[in-house]
């Protein structure tokens, strides 16, 4: 494992935001991520960075894991199981996936982050979610470092929610994941409208064409963290009871919204913070991207607290105006 002390925590997250951190240490198996646990107890863990806005110095140790590796470990006549390590990066597992045509992770292509951290906020994009072809992680407990192995249905996933969110959080550091990735004819997902646009013209679209339209409506729409630090969206899309949503649509008629089941629909919080004026709004070095009003950014040089102080702003404005308070989606440091 790879000690550091006094580390500016700008170059491991993709905010970008300056930041101090007294030690990281970076783990690449998982030994060394149980040894790391039980050498720094207090310790916060970290996969790619891309999900966490850091807004002040850090004091306790930071154990970021880059753990490498995917392999496949059984095979059956319709699908595949896959263990990763939790440090290898999600695009990379998605391309590795699309190369070796196993189907399954296709539309969450070019998501940043690592594997580790994806059954944690249970990642999803253009219809489908993770836990779509979750088959198991292992974990180990934070408090003695003992090995345990999480089934889906352990897992509790919900929108960009899990156990690892909820009542096991801060208890448990996951090690690897197992993916049940299918062999052809693959069941693809192309009913998301900007997929089954940029799909137009392909009478039957493979599963790299799935992946190509992810990709490039990603690259058109949000902006990459090499570029412009961000952690993709900010806020999640709320979630309100129907009443409330026949309220607001009486006053917003082209409010967008996804039903979810008898009693509660799910509206874009993109849409409500670009019809509060948001979108494109700078502040200094921060501010909302222009394509993609759910998404902050730090246009270089801006701190945490920066970042924050507007999130706050648009928390404040999307109420006044419409009665709904935003979450964030990102874990705030
Ligand atoms: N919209 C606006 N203004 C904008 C952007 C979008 O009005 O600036 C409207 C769109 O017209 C559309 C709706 O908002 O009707 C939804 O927009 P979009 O399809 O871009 O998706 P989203 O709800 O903003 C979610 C996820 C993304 C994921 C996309 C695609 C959450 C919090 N975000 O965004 O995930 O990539 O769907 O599936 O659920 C992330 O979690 O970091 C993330 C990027």
């Amino acid at each position: 494992m790879n000690v550091e002390h006094h580390v500016d925590l700008a170059a491991y997250t993709t905010f970008g935001v300056s930041a101090r951190a007294s030690t990281v240490v970076t783990v690449t198996t998982t030994d060394e991520l149980r040894e790391a646990l039980l050498n720094y107890p207090q310790a916060r863990l970290m996969g790619g960075g891309s999900n966490i806005l850091v807004t002040q110095d850090v004091d306790v140790p930071v154990i970021r894991i880059a753990s490498k590796g995917i392999v496949v470990v059984s095979e059956a006549d319709e699908f595949v199981l896959v263990e990763v390590q939790a440090g290898e990066l999600w695009h990379d597992l998605v391309t590795w996936a699309v190369d070796h045509d196993y189907g399954g992770l296709e539309n969450l292509a070019l998501i940043p982050g690592t594997v580790g951290a994806a059954p944690m906020q249970n990642i999803g994009a253009y219809g489908v979610e993770q836990n779509l072809v979750f088959h198991s992680l292992t974990a180990l407990d934070v408090a003695d470092g003992s090995s345990r192995t999480f089934t889906g249905s352990d897992c509790e996933f919900g929108y960009r929610s899990s156990v690892f969110k909820t009542t096991l959080r801060g208890r448990y550091a996951i090690a690897t994941v197992t993916y049940r990735l299918t062999k052809p004819p693959h069941n693809l997902h192309t009913g998301y409208a900007d997929v089954a646009a940029r799909l137009q013209g392909h009478e039957q679209p493979t599963l790299r064409d799935v992946y190509n339209a992810v990709v490039s409506i990603r690259r058109a729409k949000l902006p990459d963290p090499k570029v412009v630090g961000n952690a993709g969206s900010f806020f999640k899309n709320p979630v309100i009871d129907v009443s409330t949503f026949q309220a607001l649509l009486a006053e917003h008629p082209t409010l967008p919204s996804y039903l979810i089941n008898q009693e509660q629909v799910k509206v874009p919080a993109a849409w409500l913070i670009d019809h509060a004026g948001w979108k494109g709004y700078r502040e200094g070095s921060v501010g909302v991207h222009h394509n993609q009003a759910l998404v902050l950014v730090n246009h270089g040089g801006g701190s945490g607290r920066e970042v924050l102080q507007l999130s706050k702003k648009i928390q404040r404005s999307v109420e006044e105006k419409y009665g709904i308070l935003l979450e964030p989606e990102v874990n705030l440091w």
